[in-house]
């Protein structure tokens, strides 16, 4: 066979050498990169096969010497952003709340991990924006008006040991004395004025602005500027917890109202509070801590006190 081959005329390339009635084939291999390209496909089928899931059975594929499964490449990326956020809640645990904002970074995580769980916790009295109910007296978070201070460390303390929740340690607790048989008919419609004059809503009335300095500045401050220490929010600021409407004031002043919050320490992990309280001051209102330097003694005109709502 070997004998027959030759190079053919019109076209300049050698024949295999096979020749039947008169045909005969031109030698045209295969290109030698493609040729090893392919024969590397198939030295890599093979090696894939050991090593990797390949052939299907009935209920599965053959494992391969790996162990390798894209179901656990997916467990372990997981757990390594599992691992991530464990880093970042420990050292938000780690950090004390008022230095948390000297790290924007963590800052950040922790508002965010907070807007999170006020979703699950806290809307339904706050509402989804924050913005409370007024009509339940809960609070708008979003104001920068405090009834029990809105520093970070506030804030904070209010979410561990809740208002007026008698089974928590240390729960804030003010009791607004009902005035209903203590003042008269009178004094009530004065008082009431003297409130409404506070922000602008009514003439001054001498004989309210007596009766307030008598019963009600120990607790809101001399000017009506509210004392967050005792949880007695500013009456001067048009934002209200109860509403603003001359009936609702004397409604607060006969037969007051006492808002109450759940305790969240026992109920949420220290770092959810802790998050919760980071995003509660990011909202717009959250006070900076004091300056260093002592603080006057508290007198109405000292305070943030307060909460809530816009004008009623
Ligand atoms: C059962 C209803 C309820 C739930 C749930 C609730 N709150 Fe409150 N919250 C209130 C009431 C009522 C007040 C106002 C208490 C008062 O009159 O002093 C309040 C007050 C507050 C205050 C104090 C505001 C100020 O001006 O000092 C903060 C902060 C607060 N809530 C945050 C939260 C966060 C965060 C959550 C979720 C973890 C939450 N609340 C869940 C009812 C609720
Ligand atoms: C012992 C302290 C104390 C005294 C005294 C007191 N209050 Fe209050 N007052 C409070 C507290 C605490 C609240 C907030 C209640 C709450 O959060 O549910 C409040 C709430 C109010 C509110 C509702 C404010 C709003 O934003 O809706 C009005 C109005 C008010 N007080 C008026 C008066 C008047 C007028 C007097 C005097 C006749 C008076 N208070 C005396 C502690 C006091």
């Amino acid at each position: 066979m070997m004998a027959n081959k030759r190079i053919d005329q019109p076209t300049g390339t050698e024949t295999v050498g096979h020749e039947w009635d008169g045909i005969e084939e031109l030698n045209t291999p295969l290109p030698r990169w493609w040729l090893w390209t392919f024969y590397a496909t198939i030295l890599f089928a093979v090696v894939y096969v050991v090593l990797y899931p390949a052939w299907p059975l009935i209920d599965r594929a053959t494992a391969g010497t790996l162990g390798w499964s894209s179901r656990g490449d997916l467990a372990r990326e997981l757990s390594k952003a599992e691992a991530g956020r464990e880093a970042v809640f420990a050292r938000i645990a780690a950090t004390p709340i008022e230095q948390l904002p000297a790290s924007p970074e963590l800052m950040q995580a922790a508002i965010a991990g907070g807007a999170a769980a006020f979703k699950v916790n806290c809307v339904q009295c706050h509402g989804a924006g924050a913005a409370g109910y007024q009509e339940f007296g809960y609070p708008n978070l979003n104001d920068d008006d405090w009834i029990w201070g809105g520093t970070l460390t506030d804030i904070e303390y209010t979410l561990q040991h809740g208002i007026r929740w008698e089974a928590a340690d240390a729960t804030r607790v003010n009791y607004m004395p009902a005035f209903d048989g203590v003042l008269d008919a009178g004094q009530v419609g004065a008082v009431t004025r003297h409130v409404l004059s506070l922000s602008g809503k009514a003439q001054p009335d001498a004989a309210g602005a007596e009766a307030f300095a008598n019963n009600c500045a120990a607790c809101h401050g001399p000017a009506g500027g509210g004392m967050p220490v005792m949880g007695a929010p500013a009456l001067n600021d048009a934002i209200w917890l109860y509403g603003g409407s001359e009936a609702a004031v004397k409604k607060q002043i006969l037969a007051p109202r006492h808002g109450v919050m759940p305790a969240w320490s026992g109920r949420l992990d220290p770092v959810t509070i802790k998050m919760l309280a980071a995003y509660v001051h990011s909202r717009g209102g959250g006070q900076d801590p004091a300056p260093a330097a002592p603080q006057a003694a508290p007198t109405g005109d000292v305070a943030q006190g307060t909460k809530a709502d816009t004008d009623g």
